[in-house]
């Protein structure tokens, strides 16, 4: 929104959002961007990948035409009157709408210009069906960004081990986990941006030695591609054919 972003949707699986915490988060980006602050980088937070070229503060992008306009202090009083109080249905006059939990049907097709989901699609069971419904919700020429990442969180000793789990003993290690990740990889997600239809336009995978061998995989996960085995994460950004 502080980059000058009209209308802001926010879905999630579970209720999640705080509002009097996400005003205070509000207010301090609003100092950031005054301040045209550089992006947090590998020193201060050492794990978070991909690393940027450039962790300059984007001033290109954001110039002092933009920032004037986007942080105009009607604008930001509109903003935090949104926080406080978000829309729950997708209306064309509201800043900001949560819809929590969505379901399909909730965005109207070809209204949006970027759809963002960061650490959140290795979650989704129905995976065709949500790629399905983010490419209709985007206008022709939109573009969606994931960052995904295929690691089994923790739940094997490699960091891969989730794919050598019969369905049985990954629901065991699971347990009552609220989010069990779906352990679809890498190749899965492109073939599924590729079949809606949408061009893949960046496609940046951190890649680690494989934990595990091929003879390893459970039956189900022979599918994978060698690449997979050593993709543990991935930002894939696509487009939808104008
Ligand atoms: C690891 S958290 C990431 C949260 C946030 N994006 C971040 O980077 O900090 C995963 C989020 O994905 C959400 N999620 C899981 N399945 C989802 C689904 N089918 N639709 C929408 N959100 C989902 C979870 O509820 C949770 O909020």
């Amino acid at each position: 929104m502080l980059s000058g972003t009209e209308h802001y949707l926010a879905l999630d699986a579970v209720r999640y959002a705080n509002n009097s915490l996400n005003l205070q988060i509000f207010e301090e980006l609003i100092g950031l961007f005054r301040a045209q602050a550089p992006i947090p980088d590998d020193a201060e937070f050492p794990l978070v990948q991909p690393s940027l070229p450039s962790y300059a503060f984007p001033a290109d992008v954001l110039t002092s035409a933009r920032l004037d306009a986007a942080l105009s202090p009607k604008r930001l009083e509109l903003i935090r009157a949104s926080i406080r109080n978000p829309a729950t249905t997708a209306r064309a006059d509201a800043p900001i709408c949560y819809i929590a939990p969505w379901e399909p049907g909730v965005i109207r097709d070809a209204t949006v210009d970027l759809v963002l989901s960061q650490s959140v699609l290795e979650y989704p069971r129905d995976l065709a069906g949500i790629y399905a419904e983010m490419c209709r919700w985007l206008k022709p020429g939109g573009v969606m960004s994931h960052e995904i990442d295929f690691k089994s969180m923790g739940l094997t000793t490699e960091w891969n081990g989730h794919w050598s789990c019969s369905d049985a003993v990954w629901r065991l290690a699971a347990g009552r986990r609220r989010n069990r990740v779906n352990r679809e990889p890498h190749s899965t997600h492109i073939a599924l941006i590729e079949k809606m239809g949408c061009r893949i336009v960046r496609d940046q995978r951190i890649m680690r030695p494989s934990g595990i061998t091929r003879a390893q995989l459970a039956p189900r996960f022979h599918f994978l591609v060698d690449d997979d085995l050593t993709t543990s994460s991935a930002l894939i950004q696509a487009v939808k054919p104008a």
